[in-house]
């Protein structure tokens, strides 16, 4: 049973299949009839509206549930939630502060013999929705993803690490650039070992962009860390990517980032909104990767739900 907690979950020949279903035009109605719940304990404007629609488009009804409507872990336990979704959706998505709850759900669901999955729509650990859109994204642009060479530029948060990870998957050489005391945990690292993966860390953020294919940025101050905010803008101001640092990088470089953006922080405006983003490309490819992930489930698994 499938359940996508991180993007290496998923090996490298399930990903190439999710990128050419995510192109399919008229695709098959897999879901027709069938219930899909989103659970959102934290905000969302893209991963809500582009997985409802991919959703939508596949024949399926899907129901977005914020966190005030159901107080995880007060109201009732997260286990019981997933059970109870479980009676009447064919998929759970879940958006979660810590990663553990959607473990949680994923075991509740495993021992009650519910064949129903759980998809990561985030947590404090990984975003693995938002790297299959940068994968297709970069698949679009470069045509091929194995010769290329990424660069993450700020904190090594829940996109960095599932960024690092399908840079693994695909053999591509991979540099993160954070300020001391923001690098990627031990517990990661140990991760990357045991796959084999390998990352280069640095403090220098020239270093990380010195010829690099892609330029990659999130915001400083995920979701749940605003008390740090001010604190966090002084650190890692010298990691913003500004048309300086992309003049360190190859000349067919571009820069992306998952959105919301805060421009003059993380980025500069002129690179945003410039020649060299592909940050509109991510956001649209967002539904269009769902939807070639839910063809891919389907075809996959098609005793769930
Ligand atoms: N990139 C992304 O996940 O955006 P939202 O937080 O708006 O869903
Ligand atoms: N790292 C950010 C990503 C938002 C899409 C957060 O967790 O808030």
């Amino acid at each position: 049973m499938i359940n996508l907690l991180d993007i290496d979950d998923l090996n490298q020949a399930e990903i190439a299949r999710i990128l050419q279903l995510s192109h399919l035009e008229n695709p098959p109605q897999v879901l027709r009839g069938k219930g899909t719940a989103l659970v959102f304990e934290k905000p969302s404007l893209r991963t809500r509206n582009s997985s409802e629609m991919a959703i939508v488009q596949l024949g399926g009804y899907p129901i977005s549930i914020k966190n005030e409507e159901i107080s995880i872990g007060t109201r009732e336990s997260v286990q019981d939630i997933a059970r109870t979704l479980a009676c009447y959706h064919s998929l759970i998505g879940a958006r979660v502060f810590e990663h553990a709850k959607l473990e949680s759900m994923t075991q509740a669901l495993q021992e009650s013999g519910l064949k129903v999955p759980i998809i990561n729509l985030l947590s404090d650990q990984a975003h693995p929705s938002q790297i299959l859109a940068d994968l297709l994204t970069l698949q679009d642009h470069f045509s091929n993803l194995e010769d290329l060479e990424i660069a993450y530029f700020g904190d090594s948060n829940n996109v960095c690490k599932s960024l690092v990870l399908a840079a693994g998957i695909y053999n591509m050489k991979v540099s993160v650039a954070s300020p001391p005391g923001y690098e990627l945990d031990t517990h990661f690292m140990d991760k990357l070992e045991r796959l084999g993966f390998e990352v280069n860390l640095t403090s220098d953020p020239v270093e990380a962009a010195r010829g690099c294919d892609v330029l990659y940025t999130d915001v400083w101050t995920s979701m749940g860390q605003e008390d740090e905010a001010q604190k966090r803008e002084k650190i890692f101001s010298p990691y913003q990517i500004s048309n300086k640092l992309l003049n360190e990088a190859s000349p067919q470089a571009m820069v992306m980032h998952c959105l919301p953006a805060h421009r003059g922080q993380e980025i500069q405006a002129e690179v945003i909104d410039g020649p060299q983003s592909l940050v509109w490309q991510q956001a649209k490819n967002r539904m269009n990767s769902f939807r070639g992930f839910l063809l891919w489930l389907f075809e996959t698994y098609p005793d769930i739900g």
